[in-house]
Order: C-alpha cells, then structure tokens, then sequence
C-alpha cells in the first residue's frame, strides 16, 4: 500500500503555492529589464494581453488536467489519452515535462546561489570580514559550488516535508515577506535622487519597439513566468480539493503573478537609475541599459554601498526577496522529478527527494563547470524551446485528445454556474484552437 496522496489544506495554500511557483526570478530581475530594454511601458502592455489570452488560458489546461488526474504529469497525461499513439504522445510530453523541469532547475539553484552568496555578503561585511567578502562576490567555482548546494539543499528539505507541510507551509509563510520586503524596497528607492528618471523609462511606452521580436520575448517571459509546460502547475492542480473553483484560482495566480513582476519595475528600474545618480555605470559599451548578472551583482550592489549603513540593510532585504522568490520556484520545479519517482517507481518521498535532488545538483556542477559553454545553452534549450513546445502539447492533451465531457465535468467542480460565464464560453475552444496556433506561432517565427 503506498502512502497517501498530499493534498492543499485550503485554497489559500494552493493559491500561495502556486503564485510562489509563478513570482520568481522571472518576474524580478527578468521583467523589468526586459520591460527596459523593448520599449518601456510598450512592453508592459504587450506582456499583461499575452499573459491574460495565452499564458492564462495554457495554465488552465494544466491545472485542469492535473486536478481531474490527480497524478504526475506522465500518468495524468496517459490517463487522459485514448489510444495507442496518443499514450505514445503522452510518454513524450510526461517525460519531456521532468526533463525540462530538471534542467530549469539545474541553472536555476546556481544563479539562486549567487543570491544566498550576496545575502551573506553583507553580514560579512559588517564584521569587517573582508576576506570572506571577496569570496562571497568573487566568482569562483568554488563559491558557486558551495552557494548552489546550500540552495538545493534547502530546496531539498521542503520538498522531503511535502505538500502540505513542506511546499505549502513554506509558500505560505515566504509569499506575504516577499510581497512586504518588495514594497519597502521600492518605498525607499523612490525616495532617492535619480528615480523618477527611472520610472520614466519603465512607465512611457515607445510604441517603435512594436515588432515581432517583442512578442516573442514577451511570449517566452509569459510562459517562464507563470511555470508552464513542464508539469508544476499540473502537479500543483493535482493537489487541489475539488470544492475550488479553477477558473479562479487559476486568474488569481496570474494576477499575483502579473502585478508582481509590474511591481518589481517600480523597483529595479528606478534603483538603477539612483546608481546612475551615485555615479555608476549603467549602460554597456554599446549603450544599452545593463540587464544580466552585472545588473543583479554589480550595479546594485554598487549602489547600495553607497547608501552607508543603510545600505547594509537595503542589501539584505533585496537579496533576501530574491532567495525568497528563488525558492517557492525552486520547489515547484523539485517537486516534478519528485512526484514522478513517488508515483511511478514507488520510492518514498524521504529518500526521492535527496536522490533525484543529488542528480539535478550534478547537472548544475557540469554546468558549474562549463559556464561558458553549457549556461546559456540549457536556458535556451529548456525556456525557448521545451517550455513553448510541451506549452503546445498540454493545450492539444486538454483541447483534442482528452474527452469533452470529462474535461467540461472537471471544470464545473466547485464553480456553481460556470454554464454562464464567459469563460465557459470561450476557453474549451479557444484551447483547442487558438493557444495551440498562437504558441506555435510565435514559436516558428522565433526560429526563423
Ligand atoms: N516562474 C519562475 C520565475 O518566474 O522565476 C520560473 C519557473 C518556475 C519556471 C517553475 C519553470 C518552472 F517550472
């Protein structure tokens, strides 16, 4: 007899769950300097229509399909298939999800690393260790190393706990700081010379930037965003009672998502421009507005070295957020791999996690390793093209190959009347037909 199946303790705690899974690196440091760098506002506006008529509608088939299946993304997707190709079809895209899933977390716990390296940075730098401050902010494989273990173990030991008092119990507790420390982060920033420029250039939309090319960055953002394809949100719906209503939730959790990584502009963008203001750079050789790592681990940095004492604690709080915002993404994408070994070779969930957790840290080791070479590969491989292709086959599950009637019975647990409301209306066809093309799309004109 195996254990159980986890389950949310309330709705609140899958919409935490959820959301935590959604806000993350994305939506803080991706967002606003994608916002900056395609048009300001232009982008913004581009980004809320595609994360309400592609993204929002992608994450119901998942949510939908988990939550009727109650199992991991390979067998919900073989329970819903009808015939022998399909089944095939769903091996695919099931397996394809824990591959995808794994290898966004394998560059993901190194660059959330680098973020628990500078939240200790500036403890050290308070005890006037100056030795373990170069070590901390130096780069080495020695240091990412060490920093990506200590953020995979942590991610390790809320999964070992579970759904409910693990991911849950977590996502409950770091949501509400994360929101809180974000708001008094930008409460401060704004305060300081230099950021209304910034919020100019976040807030004037330049219309010129309009181009295909923007869609598509918006598409990826939206899709990376709110976790889709790689089964996070299939195995968070599959934890869900059915007494909720998840044409809701699943609005609410794009909400959440949405208006934090708006949030997070009024933030990033004006903290650069007070760097600018206290003197540091903040556009490259060929004059465009920073945006990678030297965003994140030089320009604020620099500035909040600049803001003496206070500065001590603007750091800690920043790179506390984006630990906190690290992890609730970090345990989402864990639990894929985990709830496939759980479900499908029986191993219990004490001893997967650390097994499937030592395999995914090797991963990030080897591109530890090969920084250069594998880094920007495995983010290309996994976000560009894994996330939008298996985004596509989980519409074509929900729309083609799944039966109506069980799909549309699904729907209607827990929302009283879903008969009259727009949703209902337009979302089963426009899975089946529109997400599927749009995605598609936008995914071949990227190629070309
Ligand atoms: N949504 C997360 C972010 O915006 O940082 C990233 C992410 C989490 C992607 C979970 C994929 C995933 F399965």
């Amino acid at each position: 007899m195996s254990a159980p199946r986890g389950q949310f303790s309330s709705n609140i705690g899958f919409l935490m769950a959820a959301a935590g899974s959604a806000v993350g690196l994305g939506n803080i440091w991706g967002f606003p300097t994608k916002a900056a760098g395609n048009g300001g506002a232009a982008f913004v506006i581009v980004y809320l229509l595609l994360a309400f008529i592609l993204a929002y509608p992608a994450l119901m088939a998942e949510l939908t399909i988990g939550r009727h299946a109650r199992r991991n993304m390979v067998q919900a997707l073989r329970g819903i298939s009808t015939g022998p190709i399909s089944r095939i079809f769903a091996n695919l895209a099931g397996f394809g999800g824990i591959v995808v899933a794994s290898l966004i977390l394998s560059f993901y716990a190194i660059v959330a690393g680098w973020m628990v390296a500078y939240l200790a940075d500036p403890f050290a730098n308070f005890f006037g260790m100056s030795g373990a401050t170069d070590w901390l902010t130096g780069n080495s494989t020695g240091r990412n190393l060490t920093f990506t273990a200590i953020f995979s173990g942590m991610t390790m030991l809320i999964i070992a706990a579970g759904v409910e008092k693990g991911i849950e119990r977590w996502s409950t507790l770091l949501m509400p700081s994360l929101i809180i420390l974000l708001l008094l982060l930008i409460i401060y920033v704004l305060t300081q010379p230099g950021a209304m420029t910034g919020l100019e250039v976040y807030l004037m939309p330049d219309f010129s930037h309009l181009s295909p090319k923007l869609l598509i960055a918006a598409m990826g953002q939206a899709f990376f965003s709110l976790s889709l394809g790689v089964g996070t949100m299939l195995i968070y719906g599959s934890y869900l009672s059915q007494q909720e209503s998840l044409p809701r939730l699943g609005a609410l959790v794009t909400l959440i998502d949405v208006g934090i990584a708006f949030t997070a502009g009024l933030l990033i963008l004006p903290a650069m421009y007070v760097a600018q203001e206290a003197g540091t750079q903040i556009f490259s050789a060929s004059g465009e507005l920073i945006a990678g790592p030297d965003l994140i681990l030089q320009v604020l940095p620099a500035l909040f070295e600049t803001m003496g004492t206070a500065g001590l604690f603007v750091a800690i709080a920043f790179f506390a957020l984006m630990v906190i915002a690290s992890l609730t993404s970090s345990i989402s994408m864990l639990e894929v791999p985990v709830s496939f070994s759980i479900e499908n070779l029986g191993v219990r969930r004490e001893l997967a996690t650390p097994l499937v957790g030592l395999v995914i840290f090797t991963l990030s080791s080897l591109i530890i390793f090969n920084f250069d070479s594998l880094f920007g590969l495995i983010v290309s491989i996994s976000t560009e093209y894994g996330q939008p292709l298996l985004g596509v086959a989980l519409c074509v599950f929900a729309g083609w190959i799944w039966h109506r009637d069980q799909l549309l019975a699904e729907l209607k647990k827990g929302h009283e009347n879903i008969e009259h409301t727009l949703f209902w209306k337009i979302w089963p066809w426009y899975v089946r037909i529109v997400c599927p093309l749009l995605i598609l799309a936008a995914f071949v004109q990227s190629l070309s």
